[in-house]
């Protein structure tokens, strides 16, 4: 399984709020990270779509999603009609903890030659990627077993793509955390995977403006304020077969439950699927701010998996929106398949 995830956090909020974990190789999110089908019109109808249902990966407790899918217009103007969406939005994530975007044939393409790129890079030998690393921005490659999740490694190999910026910038100049050159690991990956973040940007500007007028905001873009020039950040993540452990930890372990970070993680799966989601459960009350949510539930029957789906992205809530909104973000976990 391969994935990719765009974390959307705000400069406006303390930076220790978007750095849950203190290891320096855990700086940024763990999620299977994350696009949008650009039309015309808005609809405030969320579209079915064709789910395969044969990718679940055995041996694990779960129900398959059927996610709601949404088709974002190309501007998000003050309408009924955009408000109609946003609140649809965000019901889907009250009951289902995530949603999924529309992208068009073509940027579904651009996705699927991302993930080539990718496994490219992974294919390489180990000592060839350990060199594409970066103490300043903490960009760059993470060996499996190299994060944990409850005290267990997990077995993802990822890229982090952090604030990508110059040693000229004022930032680097004054050593702020986390901002620093990526150490990408040649041009063409690098020109790629911009251009998907820059496809992920957008959609989450059309997302939190969506949502502002889901809520009832009065400003639509008070969310997009809070988000400009944001310590946004890409992962590119691999998960290793399951089996194929490295017989450390717990067999066919991907990443052990959690939550994420941030306001907003807009996501794209391969089609080898491992992607799971635990939507709040009525009654239960998980306090994550209040203590780490990692590997709580890991293993009960409550868990909901996100079948790979071509041309979409799966869309969730951070932790950040908690606070503004009395609003749970989902658990999530991903294993290898
Ligand atoms: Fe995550």
């Amino acid at each position: 399984m391969n994935t990719m995830s765009l974390s959307v956090a705000s400069l406006k909020f303390p930076i220790k709020r978007l750095l849950p974990r203190q290891n320096p190789l855990s700086l940024v999110s763990k999620a299977p990270s994350v696009s949008v089908m650009m039309r015309t019109l808005a609809t405030a109808t969320p579209e079915a779509v064709a789910v395969p249902l044969g990718t679940m990966p055995p041996y694990h407790k779960a129900t398959i999603g059927q996610l709601q899918t949404f088709d974002l217009p190309q501007e998000v103007a003050v309408t009924e009609e955009n408000r109609a969406m946003g609140k649809a939005m965000i019901k889907a994530w009250r009951k289902d903890g995530i949603l999924q975007i529309k992208m068009t044939p073509a940027q579904g393409d651009m996705l699927r030659r991302c993930f080539k790129t990718s496994k490219d890079f992974f294919k390489l030998p180990a000592e060839e990627k350990a060199r594409h690393i970066d103490d300043q921005s903490f960009a760059g490659y993470i060996a499996s077993g190299e994060e944990l999740t409850d005290g267990i490694a997990d077995y993802s190999e990822i890229f982090t793509v952090t604030k990508d910026l110059p040693t000229s910038d004022p930032r680097v100049q004054n050593k702020w955390p986390c901002h620093g050159p990526c150490p990408w690991p040649n041009e063409s990956y690098k020109g790629m995977m911009n251009e998907l973040m820059t496809l992920l940007g957008e959609s989450g500007e059309k997302l939190l403006k969506l949502t502002a007028l889901g809520l009832g905001l009065a400003n639509a873009n008070a969310l997009t304020n809070m988000t400009e020039d944001g310590w946004h950040h890409m992962r590119i993540l691999r998960f290793p077969q399951v089996d194929k452990t490295n017989g450390k930890g717990k067999t066919g372990r991907g990443i052990g439950s959690h939550t994420d970070y941030g306001l907003l993680v807009i996501a794209g799966q391969d089609d080898v699927g491992g992607l799971f989601v635990r939507p709040k459960i009525e009654g239960e009350s998980i306090k994550n701010w209040q203590s780490s949510a990692a590997g709580v539930n890991e293993n009960d029957d409550k868990w909901v998996y996100v079948p790979p789906v071509d041309n979409v992205l799966t869309v969730f809530p951070g932790k950040s929106i908690r606070q503004p909104f009395l609003w749970i973000p989902p658990s999530l976990r991903a294993i290898d398949s």
